[in-house]
């Protein structure tokens, strides 16, 4: 058995064969896994309930676990990857019909969507009817947006990883106006129940987006407690993993992990292959090889020209509030531009006098929606009938809304993202583009919304989501 077990590209797997041996492998440990009961932790349906219970299982400290819009995101998601991989690796042992050596050497594969247009396509064996025995392909599964499995790419801006790869520090406490950091805000056990947290940056783009545009509307992979039953749920997040390494593979000295012990000794539950309950802290997952894994390539994507990088950390000063929206604005698939004031707080007018500018953030607040409509929605600044990704601020996507919205749970306050968009009003403000009085935010989807079926059908395709607020923080 290798010391190392090497997490491939499954693009890069596939290339020749959508049955390569790794890929294989996995169908079959997936259908083993499916066919043990849903009180057997080591069972697919346990396994998806840990992320998240469906109605009717009652949570305990295994189940309803999954960290989110916090500096547990990625540790957290980092454990349940490794303990999950460490169930396929015994299932398969037992399964003489999986060649050897993938047998020996399995590993998680990750779905690397940001390396051109091809790679945004789903893998091709999670889109084949049957196995090459001619059997049920477990890969499959009907319920994700139809454009995904049909095989067209996900859209560019969804899946790049190059803007929130260039955010520093991992962490920030949680303040009004900021984004979060890489990794997620400073936050004890979080469940996504907490008032107005927004997600780190790798966690809103590209995880929240490839989310929502595979599973599309009502798809598994739009909702928490559905999304690990998609098997390329799995992939995904071991692309989200792989690029955790990528920021602090930079080598950057602001690109590196919380030492804080309120996060590195932190603890949580989860069972071994076995089915035996195991306590993980993030300390112990720091390194890949502490869990005796590594990644094939660690290459950072080529970054978008548009930004210049930012290399240090806010200040820790609170944000001052310049201007916020005065109506909701609600989603339905169009695009979308609203205006307004902005007034001037002291930091503008230190920056007009010439002293040099710190940070600029555009907060988007309250979106609150039954469900996630599956869509991705690019936002930009100014009015722009074509949106242009000159403009582009980041991404609003809508993974875990129906958590949020739920009035019966404590703090059902609805999602929120906030960007830093300094550079890009700098860059408005040579073309003599900006103005400081009144600001005008577009929000547009990604791609166009799927033609709505007629009648009772069509609201349930086409659920809408409303935004309460959208400010802009100056700091
Ligand atoms: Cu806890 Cu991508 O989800």
């Amino acid at each position: 058995m290798a010391d190392v077990l090497i997490r491939h590209d499954i693009w890069r797997l596939e290339q020749d064969d959508p049955w390569d041996d790794v890929t294989l492998a996995y169908a079959l440990a997936i259908r083993e896994m499916q066919s043990r009961p849903a009180d057997d932790p080591t069972s697919w349906e346990y396994q998806a309930a840990v992320h998240a219970v469906p109605d009717g299982v009652t949570p305990d400290k295994f189940r309803d676990q999954c960290q989110h819009n916090s500096w547990f995101f990625l540790p957290w998601h980092r454990m349940y990857l490794y303990w999950f991989e460490q169930m396929i690796r015994s299932t398969l042992a037992g399964m003489t019909e999986v060649d050897i050596t993938a047998r020996d050497t399995w590993a998680l594969p990750y779905w690397n969507y940001d390396r051109g247009e091809d790679s945004r396509r789903l893998p091709a064996a999670f889109r084949e009817d049957k196995l090459p025995d001619g059997s049920v392909n477990p890969l499959l599964v009907a319920k994700r947006a139809d454009y995904v499995n049909a095989g067209e790419p996900l859209p560019a801006l969804a899946t790049s990883a190059s803007n929130s790869l260039r955010v520093v520090p991992f962490s920030l406490p949680i303040g009004p106006g900021r984004p979060a950091g890489f990794g997620g805000f400073v936050t004890r056990w979080h469940h996504f129940d907490e008032l107005t947290t927004t997600p780190g940056a790798l966690e809103g783009t590209p995880h929240n987006d490839v989310h929502g545009e595979v599973g599309g509307s009502g798809g598994f992979m739009s909702a928490f407690a559905t999304a690990p039953l998609d098997p390329i749920f799995w992939l995904h997040h071991c692309n989200i993993d792989r690029l955790w390494e990528v920021w602090r593979a930079e080598g950057d000295p602001n690109h590196t992990n919380p030492t804080e012990s309120g996060w590195t000794n932190f603890s949580f539950d989860f069972h071994n292959a076995n089915g035996d309950a195991v306590v993980h802290h993030p300390a112990q997952v720091v390194e890949t090889t502490q869990l005796g894994y590594q990644y094939d390539d660690l290459t950072v994507p080529t970054p978008p020209r548009r930004r210049a990088p930012m290399t240090t950390p806010p200040s820790r000063e609170l944000p001052e509030l310049a201007g916020a929206s005065d109506a909701q604005v609600e989603l339905r698939g169009q695009a979308q531009a609203v205006t307004f004031a902005l007034a001037q707080p002291a930091e503008l007018r230190r920056r007009e006098a010439g002293e040099p500018p710190s940070r600029v953030y555009l907060n988007v607040e309250n979106i609150e929606g039954e469900r996630n409509p599956g869509l991705t929605y690019g936002v930009y600044l100014g009015t722009i009938d074509e949106p242009d990704d000159t403009y582009h601020v980041g991404n609003v996507s809508f993974f875990g809304i129906e958590r949020v919205s739920d009035v019966t749970r404590e703090g059902g306050h609805g999602l929120r993202y906030a960007f830093e968009i300094t550079e890009l009003i700098d860059r408005l403000q040579d073309e003599g583009r900006w103005d400081p009085d009144r600001v005008t935010v577009t929000f547009a989807p990604l791609r166009p919304p799927s033609p709505a079926p007629q009648g009772r059908e069509a609201a349930e395709a086409q659920p809408g989501v409303t935004i309460g607020r959208i400010s802009v923080f100056y700091e």
